[in-house]
C-alpha cells in the first residue's frame, strides 16, 4: 500500500494589473464581455477570453436555458469556438471572469476542467489559465491539467 500526495503550483495576486501588457488586455475584454452573458435564471454572469498564437483575442460567456441541463458554461462556449473556427492555432491564455463579488476568483467547473485539458492535450502545448475576481484579484496556472489531477484523457481509451 503507498499514500501518494498530488502538488498543485498555482499564483495568486491582489491585483491582475501587475501582470503582462497582453495579459491585462486580455484579462481587460474579458471583464467587459461578462455584460454579454445571458443568464436570466441564475444571474450568475461568467465570461472568458483566449488569445490564440496569431494574437487574435475570442471570447465568450455563458448561455442558459429555460431547460437547464442545457445551459452552456462561459468556458466551453469559448473553447468549441475557438476549435472549430481556429482549428490550426495555438490557444496561449484563457481567463474567466464571474461577474460577482464573491471571497475568491471562480474556478471552472469539472466539465469545463475536461474539455479545457482535451484542448490542450490536442495542441501539445500548455493552457495558461487565469481565473479574475471581481475585485481585480487573480489566481492563475501555468496549464490546464493542474486543474484537473488524475484526468481521464485519449490515452486512457
Ligand atoms: N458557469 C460557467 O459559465 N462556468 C463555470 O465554470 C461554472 C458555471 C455558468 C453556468 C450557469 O449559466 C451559471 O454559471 C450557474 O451555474
Amino acid at each position: 500500500m503507498k499514500n501518494k500526495v498530488i502538488t498543485v503550483n498555482y499564483t495568486t495576486g491582489e491585483n491582475y494589473k501587475e501582470l503582462s501588457a497582453e495579459t491585462c488586455q486580455l484579462i481587460k475584454e474579458t471583464i467587459a464581455f461578462a455584460a454579454n452573458a445571458y443568464a436570466p435564471y441564475s444571474q450568475f454572469k461568467v465570461s472568458a477570453a483566449l488569445i490564440l498564437d496569431d494574437g487574435k483575442i475570442l471570447k465568450g460567456t455563458n448561455v442558459e436555458n429555460a431547460s437547464y441541463p442545457v445551459c452552456i458554461c462561459a468556458e466551453r462556449t469559448l473553447v468549441s469556438h475557438s476549435v472549430s473556427n481556429y482549428p490550426t492555432n495555438i490557444i496561449k491564455i484563457i481567463a474567466i471572469y464571474v461577474d460577482k463579488q464573491l471571497p475568491s476568483p471562480v474556478p471552472p467547473c469539472g466539465l469545463c476542467r475536461q474539455t479545457l485539458l482535451e484542448v490542450e492535450m490536442r495542441q501539445k502545448s500548455a493552457i495558461e489559465i487565469i481565473l479574475v475576481g471581481k475585485d481585480d484579484s487573480y489566481v492563475q496556472f501555468s496549464k490546464a491539467a493542474d486543474l484537473l489531477p488524475l484526468y481521464f484523457d485519449g490515452k486512457s481509451l
